[in-house]
């Protein structure tokens, strides 16, 4: 990736929250500047010492889109991190701290970060998490876009896989998988070893961020992952998604471990987008999903006399040079996996059409984990 395009990954925006209500959100992931046109609201601004309900405030974590992340320490013992989320997205905060509580009373909060506390703190809704380490952002961004070895690609996917086949078994699907919402649970920082690359001292990752998680039976017709992990029946809106659209994230996600550059990169663009995932795939939109699409992209396809079962009509007169150079330019997955058993497993992973795409389980059980 260049290193321009390795800028705009900071600026990476999750497409969620108000929770599901209509295709499009307050807050969408093309904002060019880290902040949002369309969402004024500040994040908390907090005093290094000031106590939040009994918690003293150490220092800042992170920003995400929707919280401000806060390492605190409770009296005496010990330190936390708290998730102070911005006022308009309370609502959204709440049934993400329903769900983390709801993992925990399962025992699930092995796979996932375990929730402490929740509550009002001056209009702002808090969560209280046990503290855990770097992200893989984090560590991708360390390594400055070098891929991580292969015995390590493989202990995380097999993780994530895990974790997250736990959640479609209760029927939850995440919605915003990406390398930001992946932590390693402990909080050593990285350690330069193997080529000078940042490794983690302990591969044991938790998922974070379940503030966009839907269960089976909630409406799935909105938007959901930040654009770069999306699968193609959100984007194309031609039925209602499910828990398959997870499976496509994470193949992104393993990708991005392995070469350390984003799979589809791409921003702004749903069209350019959409022209990616056929060439990189090297498959087809097979015709119930062409002959479903809504939105914009729907007068993109045509699926009246073609005969080469190509129904998407890329590139269009308004499509940009550098755009068609881009897609023409693109390589192949094919060309970009060598390993085999690697390529196959993100091949099938990486089904454009969801009933055919494998979920985490069936993931699992590929000949990539034998080793
Ligand atoms: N429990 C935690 N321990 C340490 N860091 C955390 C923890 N939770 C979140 N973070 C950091 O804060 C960032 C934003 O948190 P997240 O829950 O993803 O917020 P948002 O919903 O705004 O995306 C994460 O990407 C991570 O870097
Ligand atoms: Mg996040």
């Amino acid at each position: 990736m260049s290193s321009k395009e390795s800028r705009k990954r900071s600026n990476r925006r999750s497409h969620k929250k108000p929770k599901c209500s209509t295709s499009t959100s307050s807050i969408t992931d093309e904002g060019s500047n880290g902040s949002s046109s369309t969402d004024d609201y500040k994040h908390y601004r907090f005093r290094k010492g000031e106590y939040i309900k009994d918690y003293k405030v150490r220092r800042h974590i992170s920003d995400g889109t929707f919280g401000r992340v806060l390492k605190v320490r409770r009296k005496s013992s010990k330190s936390y991190a708290m998730k102070i989320v911005r006022s308009n997205h309370a609502e959204s905060a709440q049934q993400e701290a329903d769900i983390l509580f709801y993992l925990k009373k399962k025992d699930l909060n092995r796979y996932f970060v375990e929730i402490i506390d929740s509550f009002y703190h001056r209009g702002y809704y808090c969560m209280v998490f046990e503290r855990l380490g770097p992200s893989l952002y984090d560590m991708l961004r360390m390594n400055q876009d070098r891929g991580i070895p292969m015995n390590l690609v493989r202990c995380i996917s097999r993780q994530l896989l895990k974790c997250i086949g736990y959640l479609h078994d209760i029927r939850l699907t995440h919605t915003d998988l990406k390398p930001e919402n992946i932590l390693f649970s402990r909080i050593r920082e990285l350690k330069k070893g193997q080529n000078d690359l940042y490794l983690p001292a302990d591969h044991k990752i938790k998922i974070i961020d379940l503030g966009g998680a839907e269960f089976d039976d909630e409406d799935h017709n909105c938007i959901i992952n930040t654009r770069q992990y999306r699968a193609p029946e959100v984007q194309l809106q031609c039925c209602k998604w499910d828990y398959k659209s997870d499976v496509w994230g994470i193949a992104c996600i393993i990708f991005e471990l392995y070469t350390g550059h984003l799979l589809f990169q791409t921003r702004k663009n749903e069209y350019e987008h959409m022209a990616l995932v056929e060439k990189i795939t090297e498959q087809n939109f097979p015709y119930w999903m062409a002959s479903n699409v809504k939105g914009s992209l729907k007068y993109c396809f045509n699926t009246k006399n073609v005969t080469n079962g190509k129904y998407y009509q890329w590139p269009q007169g308004t499509t940009t040079k550098d755009s068609i150079l881009k897609v023409q330019n693109q390589k192949t997955l094919r060309e970009m996996i060598l390993d085999p058993l690697l390529r196959d497993l993100l091949q099938k992973m990486l089904e454009i059409d969801p009933n055919k795409r494998i979920s985490c389980f069936q993931a699992l059980d590929h000949k990539f984990f034998c080793n």
